[in-house]
């Protein structure tokens, strides 16, 4: 057993000369997880589908910033997009060290007037994305292998679940299965790879002031309504969401593997309850 500190007590970069692929990550969490990566020195791919201005500026805020980053445009459910993502970050930067499946999309309709079409687009993103997105990331872990002087693990893989994963929700009936669906695969894809010496973790935000979920915070009775919901009474920001992921990415966080950690300012701990029961 060691109880040591290190002889340099400064800070190190957390993610120094690591390469990170944030799907999703023009906006909202992910646009805060690629920040925050590459705040704290890695290498960053802004993937996204739509919009590429708002995925070009995330590139420049990095950049202006002495970062690195790229922006690839590819649909996460879209087996062929996703291949041609991997070879692109491994062309630009040599491998991958961390992948981040950020990407996902609410189409919320109630039960009986839900379209197959709602279901299957929040599924084909939200989850088969993940497994798209993990699947290539493992492989190339598995390849190189563990690299030193980067990190002490070959590979991580962060999945982005929601308090979903545990809360239902009515009226979300695809979007609440798509986070339920990531909790059990990031856990059986962590028991998996791990004798790889690859961690995979879930984090499950609670409500976060993003693009997603803004009817719930715009006008201050809809903000009044949400923090009932939130026994710590703040909304999340995408930045607390980003320092989480730096964390978890980071060797500090080597001995997580097939976890949740929630961050939702108390939303699963069933406020509810708090008087009544
Ligand atoms: C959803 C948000 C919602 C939050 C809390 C998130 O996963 O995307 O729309 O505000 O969960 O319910």
């Amino acid at each position: 057993m060691q109880y040591k500190l290190q002889a340099d007590m400064k800070q190190a970069k957390l993610l120094k000369d690591q390469v990170a692929l944030v799907t999703g990550a023009d906006s909202g969490i992910g646009k805060g997880v690629a920040l925050a990566m590459a705040q704290v020195g890695a290498k960053v791919l802004i993937n996204y589908v739509h919009n590429h201005y708002a995925a070009d500026e995330v590139v420049k805020i990095i950049k202006d910033a002495g970062g690195e980053a790229f922006a690839h445009q590819a649909d996460v459910s879209k087996e062929d997009e996703v291949k041609a993502m991997f070879a692109k970050i491994i062309e630009t930067y040599g491998t991958i060290d961390i992948l981040v499946n950020n990407a996902g999309l609410q189409k919320d309709a109630k039960f009986v007037d839900m379209t197959l079409d709602d279901w299957n687009t929040v599924i084909g993103i939200n989850l088969t994305g993940q497994f798209l997105c993990s699947r290539e990331a493992a492989k190339e872990f598995i390849k190189r292998g563990v690299v030193e002087d980067v990190s002490v693990a070959a590979g991580k893989i962060i999945c982005m679940s929601s308090v979903h994963e545990v809360i239902p929700w009515a009226g979300h009936v695809n979007y609440a299965t798509s986070k339920g669906g990531i909790g059990m695969f990031m856990k059986s894809i962590a028991q998996e790879l791990a004798p790889h010496k690859i961690r995979v973790m879930g984090i499950g935000p609670g409500a976060i002031q993003t693009p997603i979920n803004k009817e719930a915070w715009d006008t201050p009775q809809a903000l009044n309504k949400l923090l009932e919901l939130i026994p710590y009474n703040r909304i999340g920001q995408p930045d607390d969401i980003g320092k989480l992921a730096v964390w978890l990415a980071s060797d500090e966080a080597d001995y997580i593997t097939g976890t949740t950690i929630f961050m939702d300012g108390g939303m699963t701990l069933y406020p509810g309850f708090a008087d009544n029961g």
